[in-house]
């Protein structure tokens, strides 16, 4: 593997019109199931949607963004303790999973899986793009997807063969996010500096002048992550995730 491999990977969010074989599909998704998952348990489902109809229904799910109808593939990646569930019913065991815990578990073994599944990709010359849309539409996205009890979409990717490069957006130095033997918090030149280099980037002047900002961040509290909408998703995904049977332990 060339040693740029992850310093040169972009996300891709134009794709060509070609299609992936039924075949690479099988073998991504057979690799990406050798991430690790917890106790071994893969308590994970993807869903691929191919079909023109299905991308339509998706795409305002996503605020319509236009990697959706624009990819070969969209992938549900879900959170899934049905499966464990049912085999642990049919086989005389009492599952325990019916709870924000075991949410969580299934979540991270979701996210890893997915992750090893974009890598697998990208390794392979398809582009892959995340939709962090996913939680905040979770359940219109179940209802098309006909999503069972305990089965919650936790993000999405959109994959097919890349049209276009993605631009290189940058990262924080490394410092920024490493910390040696005890966490080092930061004093408010410490942030400043770290953040320095990103905030000088052409592409962040851009973004803090077309939104009428006046820094960096304030894009991100005020236009792109706003408080309102964190708390507005934070209700809609926490109701969904309890009525799919992960709800908090009643006293
Ligand atoms: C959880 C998650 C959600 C994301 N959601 C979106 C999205 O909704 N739309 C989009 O265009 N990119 C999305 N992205 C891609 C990021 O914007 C992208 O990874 C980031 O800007 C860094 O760019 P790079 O991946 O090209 O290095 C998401 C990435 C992650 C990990």
């Amino acid at each position: 593997m060339n040693e740029n491999f992850f310093i040169g990977r972009r996300t891709v969010r134009a794709y060509e019109s070609r299609h992936i074989s039924d075949d690479l599909m099988e073998k991504l998704v057979e690799e990406a199931s050798h991430a690790p998952t917890t106790g071994n348990m893969q308590l994970y489902s993807v869903v691929a949607t191919r079909s023109e109809e299905m991308k339509k229904r998706l795409a305002p799910c996503h605020f319509n963004q236009p990697s959706v109808e624009g990819c070969d593939v969209v992938l549900t990646f879900c959170a899934d303790f049905n499966r464990f569930i049912k085999w642990c019913e049919a086989s005389g065991a009492k599952p325990g999973y019916d709870n924000f815990q075991s949410f969580m578990t299934a979540v991270l073994d979701t996210v890893i899986f997915a992750q090893q599944f974009c890598t697998a990709a990208e390794m392979k010359g398809l582009g892959c793009c995340y939709l962090g849309t996913t939680t905040y539409n979770a359940p219109q996205i179940a209802e098309i997807l006909e999503l069972p009890e305990f089965v919650v979409p936790v993000t999405t990717l959109t994959l097919g063969y890349p049209k276009s490069k993605g631009a290189d957006c940058g990262r924080l130095p490394v410092g920024a996010v490493l910390h040696k033997e005890c966490y080092s918090d930061y004093d408010e030149s410490a942030v400043k500096n770290l953040y320095a280099e990103k905030e000088a980037r052409e592409d962040s002047r851009k973004f803090v002048a077309e939104n009428g900002k006046s820094s960096l961040a304030q894009v991100f509290t005020d236009v792109r992550y706003t408080r309102e909408a964190n708390e507005h998703f934070s209700k809609v995904y926490y109701d969904f995730i309890e009525s799919r049977g992960f709800g908090m332990p009643l006293k």
